[in-house]
């Protein structure tokens, strides 16, 4: 039976941030007999399907983990079709998520993104910055334990300079330095493509999530392959390491 946005919208436990490590272009194309590039044509696509899905239910933070920073291993041609995908789709649908009033974030190592699609981007995120119903958050050359190199980095840099006292360096301060900051936790991580691998994605900040693995490549996972595994998760109990009847007395 088809599930409708309203039906998540209600649900008093739906997750607040949802991530998604999409997988799969590659393979959807490969079936098809067609180039890779077509499979990550179809995968753009789907990010904006997923994205308009996301408001529609409810949900405030979507992050999606398009580029890490171990895919610039890929051979070059795929690496310059991705980067060429990325610049056309921030200039296309970037005024779209300001009139939707969506606020775009980008985390992952800025420094390795071509010039231009950097600016794109960074003047992206500084129009949308109060926009209030869905923040979508896309990783790009994100690598998580590089995010937090990148941190611990920052504050032994201020350790150094007598700024920051290293006994003081507790949790809100050492996550005030990731790429996150100011981010709720991920409550649901889904991967597609049925590999079950976390691949170096948002590992401090998913210590607590639910996982949802599903088997569709990233591509034929639609609207109602996304609000089932929504649905899924407002029937597991969290617990946070305490017992069940600490959680639901
Ligand atoms: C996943 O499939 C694809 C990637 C990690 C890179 C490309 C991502 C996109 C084109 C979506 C990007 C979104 C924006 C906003 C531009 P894969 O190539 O790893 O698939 P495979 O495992 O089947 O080879």
């Amino acid at each position: 039976m088809e599930i409708k946005a309203e039906e998540i919208k209600q649900c008093a436990n739906k997750p607040r941030h949802v991530a998604i490590i999409l997988d799969g272009n590659g393979r959807w194309a490969k079936k098809r007999g067609l180039p890779r590039t077509m499979g990550h044509n179809e995968g753009v696509k789907n990010v904006k399907e997923i994205v308009t899905a996301s408001a529609e239910a409810g949900i405030r933070y979507l992050t999606i983990y398009a580029f890490s920073k171990q895919n610039w291993s890929r051979p070059s041609d795929e690496v310059g079709t991705i980067m060429s995908l990325l610049n056309a789709t921030a200039r296309k649908e970037i005024n779209e998520l300001h009139r939707n009033n969506v606020c775009l974030r980008i985390i992952g190592d800025k420094n390795d993104l071509p010039a231009e699609a950097r600016k794109i981007l960074e003047n992206g995120e500084a129009l949308t910055r109060d926009n209030t119903l869905l923040t979508l958050i896309v990783a790009l050359s994100y690598s998580s334990r590089d995010e937090i190199l990148r941190a611990v980095r920052s504050l032994a840099e201020d350790s150094r300079k007598g700024i920051t006292d290293p006994g003081q360096i507790d949790e809100t301060l050492f996550e005030s330095r990731l790429d996150t900051a100011g981010i709720p936790d991920p409550d649901l991580v889904i991967r597609t493509s049925g590999e079950f691998r976390i691949s170096n994605y948002l590992l401090w900040q998913s210590a607590y999530a639910e996982f949802f693995f599903a088997k569709e490549l990233w591509p034929d996972f639609h609207r109602q392959e996304y609000y089932r595994a929504l649905l899924d998760y407002t029937k597991r109990e969290r617990r946070f390491g305490k017992t069940s009847e600490q959680v639901t007395p």
